[in-house]
């Protein structure tokens, strides 16, 4: 099967060579209307941006570097929710394109074994309490050797590559995971959160652990139980104790 079988996810594609980060490129393309599903993507990125101001590896050819254009008619505080669909639909893809068995790593980093091979940077554009639109960034480590990593990363990050031992078609992973988004999306759309809930749940590498959760305000340490309606980690301490961790802004760690 070629081509992409989609009605809007992916239907738009904003195809750049070297850009410093495909963030802000997908935020000017938004605020000047971009149509919903529209992608940028480039081959490189040479200030790749991660979550907590941290900085995303983004060599040339090896990767997919992408964000997302979304305009969901949902609350603001549901808008987490879209990134567990993001870390679902992407683990899907991976495992149906790799047939590598990926897990989600809360809130949203997928890992194959004990190392991360993707991540998800969400950034939202709201006024007052509407959402106006989100820009869902995804990183995936597709093609790199392990000897393409720098030696920081060399023992926290994997590729599809090293872990399935085949070379990842790009273009075609990209079609399979609008497709599966779009389907997910919808789903999620008409129905609520509460499929995606149970996919994240099946596939979570957080589910059972024992973390250890810091904000500027508290660290929190506990048994990670599982998700509640809304999408909030529920923690649950030494003293049974049960706790919501929310995703934005944590540090967490793995006991
Ligand atoms: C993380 O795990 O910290 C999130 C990484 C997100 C990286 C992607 S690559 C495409 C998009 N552009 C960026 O600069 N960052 C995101």
């Amino acid at each position: 099967r070629a081509g992409l079988d989609t009605y809007r996810i992916g239907q738009v594609v904003m195809a750049h060579d070297s850009v410093p980060s495909t963030q802000p490129l997908a935020h000017e393309a938004a605020s000047k209307g971009a149509p919903e599903g529209t992608l940028v993507i480039a081959e490189q990125q040479t200030g790749g941006k991660g979550r907590l101001g941290r900085p995303w590896h983004s060599p040339s050819g090896t990767g997919i570097w992408m964000s997302l254009i979304v305009r969901p008619a949902i609350p603001l505080p549901k808008t987490p929710q879209m990134t567990l669909l993001t870390a679902v639909v992407l683990a899907k893809t991976i495992w149906e394109e790799t047939g590598v068995e990926p897990k989600i790593k809360w809130p949203n980093d997928i890992f194959i074994g004990d190392k991360k091979v993707s991540g998800i940077l969400t950034e939202l554009n709201a006024e007052s309490d509407r959402v106006n639109y989100l820009v869902i960034g995804i990183g995936l480590n597709a093609n790199m050797t392990r000897e393409d990593f720098p030696e920081e990363l060399a023992s926290i990050a994997t590729s599809l590559r090293i872990e399935s031992g085949k070379k990842l078609k790009r273009a075609r992973f990209i079609q399979r995971f609008c497709e599966n988004f779009e389907r997910e999306y919808d789903d999620y759309l008409r129905e609520g959160f509460e499929r995606v809930k149970s996919e994240w749940e099946q596939n979570s590498y957080t589910i059972g652990k024992w973390i250890t959760v810091s904000t500027i305000q508290q660290s929190l340490e506990g048994k990670a139980i599982g998700l509640d309606a809304e999408g909030v980690l529920i923690l649950e301490d030494a003293q049974g104790k049960r706790h919501k961790v929310y995703s934005a802004d944590v540090n967490y760690r793995a006991n």
